[in-house]
């Protein structure tokens, strides 16, 4: 990286890439909150009122840096090349500009959508045409990308003078624990760690996930909440009442990945509104949340029934696929506790109702899908069964596993 973005140097960068004129000077420059330190973000507004976002990966330690803005990059290239997708209002290209020796990358911004987490959580509303566009547009892109190797081959460019592991695989545990950990994490932390050693299940199921895990489409691969836009007059609209941003981990990957994602993102607003105290069971503290999960389960409903309306051919290849989603939403709300604990140094009883909860979507899915949608996997694909003429999914002779294979390698 040669040239650290600052407010003082924005502008001038912005003219000499064609970015802005000289006459169009700024009327303002905020620096975004970093959530994780892996990137500056500067927000400037130009006199014509067009406001970009404009992104600098940090170093890491040794002066290198994660490619993940090349690869946002390459994303956006990809749509331009295939139509297809491009042409998915939701998912249009936002990227204007990118420099790869600064690492620097520059978005449109929308100022007329709110991020979708935000919306939910300040309204506390949970309308299902919202989740149904979501669980479409992102069946569109799976797809229109399932099985197809240009797309796969496409995602795979490595950036100049590098070279690209095939298929990082996401099904992964926590990182492993060394001494070190005493000194870097908050005390209370620590039950999270031995809790999280103490269950094999746990540790075995993940492993299970690991090696089912199955790439066969174009995924997003951060598909959380905030990195999804509402249009502020979403309900006057009829079009483009969402847009995904952030393609910064997109690859070639488990469609069953992105599902499992988002759903964890919902279930966060119930588990982080309950209300915990070490005398409440967690039976009771479930009930007693603020944001109860039967307010957020017409969505997750509306949400997974729209994808698999749009994408129903993927229960004809992928018999487990609901189960799947299940096990990795269980898996992100882990890998959520561990960053928060890594970027916020904090831990509190929420968080140890939120490895329970996960723990049982990761060991007990069958049962869990009940739990969360509040019907059986049957009755959510019946409706869809009878308008597409799906076979139900036959259930897996009930074998026991005796050995379990270990969790691959990053890249194998
Ligand atoms: N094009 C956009 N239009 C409107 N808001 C945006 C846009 N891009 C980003 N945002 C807002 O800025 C937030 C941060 O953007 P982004 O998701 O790219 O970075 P991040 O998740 O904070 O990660 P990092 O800083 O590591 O890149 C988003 O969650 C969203 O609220
Ligand atoms: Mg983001």
């Amino acid at each position: 990286m040669l040239l650290p973005m600052s407010s003082q140097n924005v502008i001038q960068y912005l003219q000499e890439a064609g970015l802005c004129s000289s006459e169009n000077t700024t009327l303002d420059q905020t620096e975004l909150p970093e959530r994780n330190k892996k990137n500056y973000n500067l927000l400037v507004t130009l006199a014509d009122n067009r406001k970009l976002l404009i992104k600098q990966e940090c170093s890491l330690e040794n002066h290198e840096t994660s490619h993940e803005l090349f690869n946002e990059w390459l994303f956006h290239q990809l749509l331009q090349q295939f139509p297809v997708i491009g042409n998915i209002s939701a998912i249009a290209p936002l990227v204007l500009h990118f420099d790869e020796e600064n690492s620097i990358l520059v978005r449109n911004y929308f100022s007329e959508y709110l991020e979708l987490e935000g919306f939910y959580r300040h309204n506390d509303i949970f309308p299902t045409e919202i989740a149904t566009v979501i669980g479409t547009t992102l069946a569109e892109l799976h797809r229109a990308t399932f099985q197809r190797r240009e797309y796969r081959d496409f995602m795979a460019t490595a950036p100049e003078g590098q070279f690209r592991y095939h298929f990082y695989n996401p099904a992964q545990g926590i990182d492993s624990i060394s001494p070190e950990i005493f000194g870097t994490v908050p005390t209370e932390a620590l039950k999270f760690y031995a809790l999280y050693q103490r269950y094999e299940s746990l540790e075995s199921a993940i492993a299970d996930l690991a090696y089912e895990w199955n790439p066969c489409c174009l995924t997003h691969n951060d598909l959380k909440l905030d990195n999804i836009l509402i249009h502020s007059r979403w309900n006057q609209l009829d079009n483009c009442l969402v847009r995904l941003i952030d393609w910064k981990a997109c690859a070639w990957g488990d469609p069953a990945f992105d599902l499992g994602t988002l759903l964890a993102s919902y279930l966060r607003i119930w588990l982080s509104s309950l209300v915990v105290d070490p005398t409440i069971e967690l039976e009771e503290s479930l009930h007693l949340a603020m944001t109860p999960l039967e307010v957020i389960q017409p969505s997750l409903l509306a949400l997974i029934r729209a994808y698999l309306d749009a994408f129903s051919m993927i229960l004809e290849e992928r018999q487990d696929f609901i189960v799947r989603i299940i096990q990795f939403a269980g898996l992100a709300l882990i890998h959520q506790i561990q960053e928060t604990i890594k970027y916020q140094k904090y831990f509190d009883n929420s968080n140890l109702c939120m490895l329970q909860i996960a723990k049982n979507l990761l060991t007990i899915p069958e049962q869990s899908v009940m739990n969360i949608f509040g019907v059986c996997e049957s009755e959510i694909i019946s409706p869809l069964a009878k308008l597409h003429k799906l076979t139900q999914p036959e259930k897996e002779q009930q074998l026991i596993r005796l050995y379990y294979e270990k969790t691959r390698l990053r890249g194998c």
